[in-house]
């Protein structure tokens, strides 16, 4: 049975075998959470990330976590807020499930998630975790799934929101 926890912390500080970045369509860095991993994993990961030729929304792409304690990072692009008219929940989840598949696919055991599309790209932090939550819950019980899965919140609130959310497992 995996366990799912929510924490409040800075994600380029987390020792798990990958975290998630909320990257952008070019994955040539930016600011936010973006910014912070690149910082901490060093000129190396813009190097790798240069050779991946961008990302799709919903989609994800990983690379070697090089100076961060993380040993991967599995860059995903969510979705940008218009409303919510225009498919934005259908995308993050498919930031969740992308991003999940490529640990499958990688043998990863311990994962930790931002607060995808909330920062910058306006996502209602509510809506957000509850996608969050539901799209981890349903597929991390298949087989060769991490089963350790962090949700990395930078805020109190944040953490409140998951906590609740968690709580009602
Ligand atoms: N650790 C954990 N969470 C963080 C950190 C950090 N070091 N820094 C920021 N966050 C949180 C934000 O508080 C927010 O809850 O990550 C969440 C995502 O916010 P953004 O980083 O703004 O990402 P997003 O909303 O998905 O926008 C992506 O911003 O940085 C650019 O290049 C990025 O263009 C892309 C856009």
């Amino acid at each position: 049975m995996a366990s799912l926890t929510a924490i409040q912390a800075d994600i380029t500080t987390l020792n798990v075998d990958a975290i998630v970045n909320a990257a952008n369509n070019t994955l040539l860095g930016g600011g936010g959470v973006d910014g912070a991993i690149h910082r901490a994993a060093g000129p190396q990961l813009l190097a790798a990330c240069r050779r991946l030729g961008g990302c799709e929304t919903g989609q994800a792409r990983i690379t070697p976590g090089f100076d961060l304690p993380a040993r991967h990072v599995i860059h995903t692009v969510g979705p940008v807020w218009h409303g919510g008219g225009r498919g934005e929940a259908e995308l993050l989840r498919a930031c969740y499930r992308e991003s999940l598949r490529l640990a499958q696919q990688h043998g990863i055991h311990s994962i930790a998630f931002p607060g995808i599309s909330t920062g910058v790209y306006g996502y209602p932090a509510d809506q957000a975790a509850d996608i969050a939550v539901t799209t981890v819950e349903a597929l991390v019980d298949e087989p060769n799934m991490p089963q350790r899965v962090l949700f990395c919140c930078f805020s109190a609130a944040d953490l409140a929101l998951y906590d609740t959310r968690l709580r009602r497992q």
